[in-house]
């Protein structure tokens, strides 16, 4: 199996500026040489460099570059080519204010920062159109560029009159008369009918924000848009001559974009990450960061790049932490064991002046190759190389957490059951790290993606249904799927609508229930589920839930647990249904995380779903890649201890940071129990069985 990267070595390297130290070749050679010590093959260059390579309107001055990506050709380093389109020069701002966006107030911005062009402007479509072309052409087909990273972290948006228009031109494309539009955002409510599409304006804190309707549009729009400028770039390049793959880099839970929408115009997914290790147990940290990682390769299901992380500390966090010992390594074979080819740094020299000119990099202000940094970076480069067999290995799953971009949206700016917090990424993130403590890879698709290959589907707070997801998961249930479910789903249709009829919309004969009332919680309060005596669940303990309570009336499920306190104690927290062939589970509240741990350790065993290991402590992730015929089991100490894990029957040792590189004999090989030292990481392998 190859990476679509047509590498056979997992990347290492990241952002490199040399176009600020173009006055100093003495630096650029340096680099080289620290480079190669520190087993970096890639660079992403050219991400904020339109000023260097169009100084003057129709000037172009490539030469720099052309030497640049030569000479790290030639000492084996590949660069990864970006479109510059994420930061204009200042001339273009002067001659053509349209490039410049206007906020939300309908204020345009003056020239700075960066990430902050209109995507609808005429003349930065040109201009960026102009540049890209010219790269492609003359790069395209070198052989030390090995793909294409599309601008920089799209984001932001943009309510200038161009944008308003294309906004009214998207709308009547949907909904084709604005009768039908009326009717999709309720607008009677307040009387806020519209009489023609050209009335319509952006939501603004000056004027419409209360309009779900229409900031649920707005959202999709500003995604139509975004992504309409991604395929417009990535049209230049191929009308360039280049055919190399196309990424653009995404970020941590960003809610600007559906990256879901945005990533059919990539080759593959590439982001960018940034834990604030240290800040509380390393292996919270992991958790969060092993969702995003997940998020990220469900998106295309398959490989994806980490395109930035720092090899240090920020300097945009609240603190700025500095990386403990082994916790870079620890974090970036974090990233190759849930999927990622690469392992690149933001940045590889520290610049000199200007807002980043603290933020952690490979080489420092002091420039020698003796630091602690370097030395991290060059052992990571180390462990890169001894794994370069994973290398476009892929992940399969059989346990799925929805996530939902769209829903989420919607249910976040609903005013609902609880303004001060609904907890949405919390409670998709107590299910999706019960599965993992199982030591089960967890894809986490949303409502457009297939659900067929999955054993098991969790769907928490679905608020928002759309395209007939109702049908989908009912199809799935009916065909012998288990569905786990949770309050505050089914509400709402794809225009933020209530359902009529009650909730889950569509699923009340599959869940056995119907939804009756939530009752949102005050931060102080909280209430219990406990289980009912001869449960078919055998769930024994009693645990704690909080913010939300959701009150259903029973029609065929089994009662597994019910609520303890409040007017509605006697009502279920838990229950059971056998739907055709299939099984629901409804979840009623906020559940404290034992609840969902003990939960999927009895569903799990109920459908002989398993891990690599049967024991794994507390902090070790466990995580599978395959290359179809042999399956490579990835152990991850998160924890401050060390760490016994007792794996199935068939794993062999293969590589261990310090059996491979420090000791001579290695004597653990063909061992099925591992000892993990803090922040240790160890692989695994073993021959897929035959399928029957
Ligand atoms: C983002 C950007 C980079 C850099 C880093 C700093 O990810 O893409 O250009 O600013 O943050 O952490
Ligand atoms: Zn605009």
């Amino acid at each position: 199996m190859n990476a679509i990267t047509g590498q056979k070595r997992l990347l290492h390297g990241g952002d490199y500026n040399p176009e600020q130290w173009l006055k100093h070749p003495e630096i650029l050679e340096k680099d080289i040489e620290y480079f190669k010590k520190a087993h970096i093959n890639t660079v992403s260059m050219g991400i904020f460099s339109w000023g260097v390579l169009e100084p003057e309107e129709g000037k172009y001055e490539f030469q720099w570059l052309e030497d640049r990506i030569n000479q790290l050709y030639e000492n084996g380093i590949s660069t990864i080519l970006a479109t510059p389109s994420a930061a204009r020069p200042k001339w273009m701002a002067d001659k053509y204010p349209e490039v410049l966006q206007i906020d939300e107030t309908r204020h345009r911005k003056l020239f700075g920062g960066r990430h902050n062009f209109c995507h609808s402007s005429p003349v930065y479509r040109e201009k960026t159109r102009a540049i890209d072309l010219m790269l492609s052409k003359k790069f395209g087909k070198h052989p030390g560029v090995i793909m294409w990273h599309i601008s920089n972290e799209f984001g932001g948006e943009c309510h200038c009159p161009l944008c308003q228009d294309k906004f009214r031109q998207w709308l009547e494309n949907k909904y084709k008369t604005i009768d039908a539009l009326n009717d999709a955002w309720c607008t009677t409510f307040w009387s806020h009918q519209y009489q023609s599409f050209s009335q319509i304006e952006s939501p603004s804190p000056r004027g419409e924000r209360q309009l779900h309707g229409l900031n649920l549009d707005w959202k999709r729009f500003v995604t139509e848009q975004t992504r309409d400028f991604l395929l417009f770039e990535r049209q230049a390049i191929r009308d360039g001559g280049s055919d190399k793959p196309v990424t653009a880099n995404f970020m941590y839970d960003y809610q600007g974009l559906d990256y879901h929408r945005l990533c059919d115009g990539l080759d593959l997914v590439s982001w960018d990450n940034y834990p604030t290790w240290h800040k509380r147990e390393e292996y919270e940290t992991a958790i969060d960061s092993g969702m995003q990682h997940d998020i990220m390769r469900t998106l295309l299901k398959k490989p994806f790049l980490l395109m930035e992380s720092c090899p240090s500390a920020t300097n945009w966090q609240g603190v700025s932490k500095l990386k403990k010992p082994g916790m870079l390594e620890a974090a970036s074979l974090q990233a190759v064991a849930h999927g990622s080819d690469s392992v690149l740094y933001f940045q590889l020299r520290q610049s000199q002046g200007a807002s980043e000119k603290f933020h952690g990099a490979v080489i420092d202000h002091y420039g020698g190759p003796d630091t602690r940094v370097l030395r991290e970076v060059t052992r990571v480069g180390e462990r890169l190389s001894n794994l370069s067999f994973l290398t476009g290995t892929e992940t399969e799953a059989k346990a799925a957490v929805l996530f939902d971009w769209h829903s989420r949206w919607a249910m976040e700016n609903a005013q609902g059951p609880r303004n001060d917090g609904l907890y949405y990424k919390e409670t998709v993130s107590k299910s999706y790290r019960a599965l993992r403590r199982l030591g089960l890879n967890v894809d986490l698709p949303d409502m457009t993606q297939s659900l067929d290959q999955y054993s098991l589907v969790v769907v928490p707070m679905a608020y928002l249904f759309r395209g007939q997801f109702e049908e989908r998961l009912k199809n799935y249930v009916e065909g012998g799927g288990c569905l786990v479910m949770t309050y505050w789903s089914g509400i709402v249709d794809e225009n933020d609508r209530c359902f009529l009829g009650g909730t889950p919309h569509g699923l009340m004969e599959a869940a056995g229930l119907r939804s009756t009332e939530i009752d949102g919680l005050y931060d102080w309060e909280e209430n219990h589920g406990r289980p009912l005596e001869k449960n078919s669940l055998g769930m024994t303990r009693t645990y704690s839930c909080r913010n939300l309570c959701e009150l259903v009336k029973t029609d065929g499920a089994e009662i597994i647990m019910e609520y303890t306190d409040d007017f509605y104690a006697g009502y279920p927290v838990l229950t059971s249904h056998l739907y055709k062939k299939g099984q629901v589970y409804y979840i009623c509240a906020d559940m404290e995380q034992a609840f969902y741990d003990d939960l999927y350790e009895k569903l799990a065993a109920l459908m002989d779903l398993k891990g690599p290991a049967e024991v794994i402590p507390e902090g070790v992730e466990v995580t599978v890649r395959t290359d179809g015929e042999k399956d490579y089991a990835i152990l991850q100490n998160f924890s401050r201890q060390p760490a016994k894990v007792k794996l199935d029957q068939g794993w062999t040792l293969i590589e261990n940071g310090t059996l491979i590189l420090e000791t001579e004999n290695n004597h653990r090989d063909q061992q099925e129990e591992a000892w993990l030292n803090p922040l240790e990481t160890q692989v695994f392998c073993k021959i897929k069985k035959e399928q029957a």
